[in-house]
């Protein structure tokens, strides 16, 4: 029994603040939204003694925090698309992805013993996909492999994505379906990459892709990809035609060379003999315009 009175005395200053505190509470303090569409923040003083609480709202930035709501008006562009419904919530209409954050709700009860209450509400805006990105390469070579992308940056949540061959879906792998079971194809439904190992003359098509999220989906236009046979009695006969020419160049050069050290041994050998001559003596007294002279008529 004294444990129990003692209990009580201790508790009782703490049972007198919380019922003279202003207290908030809110229906939902995640709401998710569509863009464009209206939105209710909820915020409901659910027990005060003053008959005229202070409410304002603010948008908590990363960087700032700016005032929604304060000294009983809408602030800046918020009075054309924000009004106060139920005394305390914001009620927002056509919302865009930018109004997506975090809004606290303060109400300052000046006849409360704890005058001051507050509460965040984290506004989530889903937005519709556009019309992705798509690249298709024209033309594939049989047995090689080939990416094609699809992307798109607007949607949230982020979309996930489909390709489509002639208009017929494509599973995520080739190999799991027996309609495509001569096609070797994975397709990454996070990424939108659609990844052939091998190409094959029967992924000639036309393809595109969606993009969809839980609100909406989008599509690129149709890409035709064609797949060509790599033509090997062709690429043969090129090959040869290079061949033969860088053979007939190595030749060409061969003899050149060839002809230019014949005629620079004859070069040599001549002014080897040319002491040996027996007018010497005269040759040598000549021998700068001599040695010239027989230069030049090799060059010639
Ligand atoms: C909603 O907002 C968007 C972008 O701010 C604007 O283009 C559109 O006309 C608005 N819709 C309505 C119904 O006000
Ligand atoms: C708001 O909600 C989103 C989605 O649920 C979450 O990713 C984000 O971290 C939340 N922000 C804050 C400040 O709680
Ligand atoms: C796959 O290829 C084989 C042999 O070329 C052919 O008989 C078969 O019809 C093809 N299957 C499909 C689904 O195209």
């Amino acid at each position: 029994m004294a444990l129990g009175r003692w209990t009580l005395l201790l508790l009782l200053p703490v049972l007198r603040y919380r019922i003279l505190a202003v207290e908030l509470s809110s229906q939902n303090v995640q709401p998710v939204v569509q863009e464009f569409q209206n939105v209710e923040l909820s915020c409901v003083i659910s027990s005060t003694k003053s008959a005229n609480p202070r409410i304002e709202w603010k948008k908590i930035g990363a960087k700032e925090t700016s005032y929604v709501y304060y000294d009983s008006k809408m602030q800046g562009d918020w009075a054309k698309r924000a009004t106060l419904h139920s005394r305390t919530s914001l009620m927002i209409s056509n919302v865009t992805r930018a109004d997506r954050g975090v809004y606290r709700c303060e109400v300052v009860a000046p006849d409360d013993t704890n005058i001051g209450a507050e509460i965040n509400i984290n506004l989530t805006v889903h937005v519709k996909p556009v019309a992705p990105k798509c690249r298709v390469p024209q033309s594939v070579p049989v047995g090689k492999s080939a990416t094609l992308h699809c992307q798109e940056k607007e949607g949230f949540p982020e979309p996930t994505y489909t390709w489509y061959r002639n208009s017929e879906p494509l599973p995520k792998d080739s190999k799991t379906s027996p309609k495509f079971v001569n096609s070797s194809f994975t397709v990454n439904s996070k990424t939108g990459t659609l990844t052939f190992s091998e190409v094959q003359k029967g992924d000639t098509g036309r393809y595109h892709c969606i993009a969809s999220n839980n609100v909406g989906s989008a599509q690129c236009e149709e890409h035709e990809m064609e797949v060509y046979d790599l033509n090997i009695a062709g690429i043969v006969g090129g090959v040869l035609v290079v061949l033969t020419v860088l053979l007939l160049i190595t030749v060409g050069i061969c003899c050149a060379y060839r002809k230019g050290i014949f005629a620079a041994n004859k070069q040599n050998g001549n002014s080897y003999k040319t002491p040996a001559k027996p007018d010497g003596v005269n040759y040598i007294r000549t021998d700068e315009e001599g040695d010239f002279r027989h230069k030049s008529s090799f060059v010639i």
